[in-house]
């Protein structure tokens, strides 16, 4: 088995921090991480590594740098790289004029493996080590997606999106997508390190007849996820409670379908009332909080605390190509802002708690990923800034781990220096860092 060491500062989570002082940051200003094959054997500190016996000098030196678990991001679109930036246009129209002609795209297979093996380089340049993530209608993609993430070994959930109405033609269900999603099912959930998740699109493309049976979908595989978008924009809620007028609000057009339940992330969920939130709190479902779409779109500000009043668990994602940045890092960033404009504050350890761990836990793979400690996956990022650069400049002004952290939250776009995936090395920024 192979093993590496690798030599630094090294900041992981146990637990939700309120700030630097709480007990659940893990913090080793000079710390050696052992992974051994695919796992991270031991995490100790440098002084204890040499008086065991240790010899430093067998260590890669990532003592400028900051090594942190491998990011993750709980809601993105494979499909929508090349629409990231899209001027002029809110969620309904986006969609027409951007996100579906992309979509149209991964018609060709040879299309959809080019931009799988692309999706996979950005995800690993960014220190996106494991994301939960939108293919498009076409099972082909959704394959394409799953082999390849299983070539490089990498942690992700993906499904075939659900959509048989109100989109182009190309792009609907021929059925309902039940029998290709199941095929999928059998041959990816549950392999290599890959799981799936029933993915209709949200329930504006949904007849009532494919939702129901993306619920018997999840009943009877009960390992799986379901992955959609929920309250994200008025226009949307709007146009969902008149299709579906017999139902209480727009959690209940999903849960009349057995679509709420413990494995269930929703994108977005902004615009939702008291009675919402208290349901998806039951039901233990997942809001992925996408600041950077949220402020690109004009969709809302998501109320954070709110979502804590009430113990809905969420977690923070990219949503790229409606989100600007494949950086987790700047997504943070962008739900500071968010917070700012609530009258809160995002905490920066509590906002890279969420990208981790939180989102570990949200996927329910908290005993295995999200941590830099002994037995978890060897999925690790580290954080170095480029020198010369005003986040190097910013960087060393900082007087606390808080403060440097939230440097590279605000600044650090580029900040990944090297992406470790199931203990191999799948990133390293050019030229070599150190
Ligand atoms: N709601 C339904 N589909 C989408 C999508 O592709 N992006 C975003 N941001 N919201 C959606
Ligand atoms: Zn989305």
């Amino acid at each position: 088995m192979t093993e590496k060491r690798l030599r630094g500062p090294v900041l992981s989570f146990s637990a939700r921090p309120t700030d630097a002082d709480a007990p659940g940051v893990d913090y080793l200003d000079d710390a050696v991480v052992i992974l051994r094959g695919e796992r991270i054997h031991e995490v100790l500190p440098a002084q204890r590594f040499q008086r065991d016996g240790g010899d430093l000098r067998g260590c890669e030196d990532l003592s400028a740098g900051l090594i942190i678990p491998g990011l993750i991001d709980a809601h993105i679109h494979c499909s929508q790289m090349s629409v990231i930036a899209s001027y002029g246009s809110q969620l309904l129209e986006w969609l027409e004029k951007y996100a579906f002609p992309a979509e149209l795209a991964f018609a060709s297979a040879e299309h959809a493996q080019l931009q799988a093996e692309a999706f996979l380089d950005r995800l690993a340049e960014h220190g996106t080590t494991t994301s939960l993530t939108f293919t498009t209608v076409h099972p082909a993609a959704t394959q394409a997606l799953f082999a390849a993430a299983a070539r490089r070994n990498v942690r992700l959930i993906a499904g075939k999106v659900l959509m048989n109405r109100n989109a182009p033609d190309g792009l609907l269900d021929r059925g309902d997508g039940i029998d290709e999603s199941v095929a999928l099912i059998e041959r990816w959930h549950g392999r290599h390190r890959l799981a799936y998740a029933v993915t209709p699109r949200f329930a504006l493309t949904c007849t009532p007849a494919q939702l129901s049976r993306a619920g018997e979908l999840l009943a009877r595989y009960p390992g799986v996820y379901l992955h959609s978008h929920l309250a994200e924009h008025p226009d949307e809620t709007r146009s969902m409670l008149e299709l579906f007028p017999e139902a209480r609000d727009c959690v209940d057009v999903y849960d009349r379908f057995g679509l709420v339940g413990e494995r269930s992330v929703f994108a977005h969920g902004i615009h939702l009332s008291d009675a919402e939130l208290e349901r998806l709190h039951d039901a233990g479902s997942t809001i992925a909080f996408c600041p950077s779409s949220n402020l690109f779109l004009g969709s809302g500000l998501l109320d954070l605390e709110r979502l804590d009043r009430f113990g809905v668990h969420y977690g923070v994602a990219t949503d790229v190509g409606a989100g600007t940045s494949f950086s987790m890092l700047t997504t943070l960033g962008d739900g500071y802002r968010v917070a700012q404009l609530t009258g809160q504050s995002w905490h920066p350890l509590r906002a890279l708690y969420t990208a981790t761990l939180g989102n570990a836990r949200a996927l329910g793979w908290d005993d295995r990923i999200g941590r830099v400690a002994a037995g978890y996956e060897a999925d690790l990022t580290v954080l170095q800034p480029v020198p010369g650069t005003v986040l190097a400049d910013r960087i060393g002004s900082a007087r606390t781990l808080a403060e440097r952290l939230f440097a590279y939250l605000v600044l650090g776009q580029q900040a990944v220096a090297r992406c470790y995936i199931g203990g191999a090395l799948a990133y390293v920024r050019e030229p070599a860092v150190p």
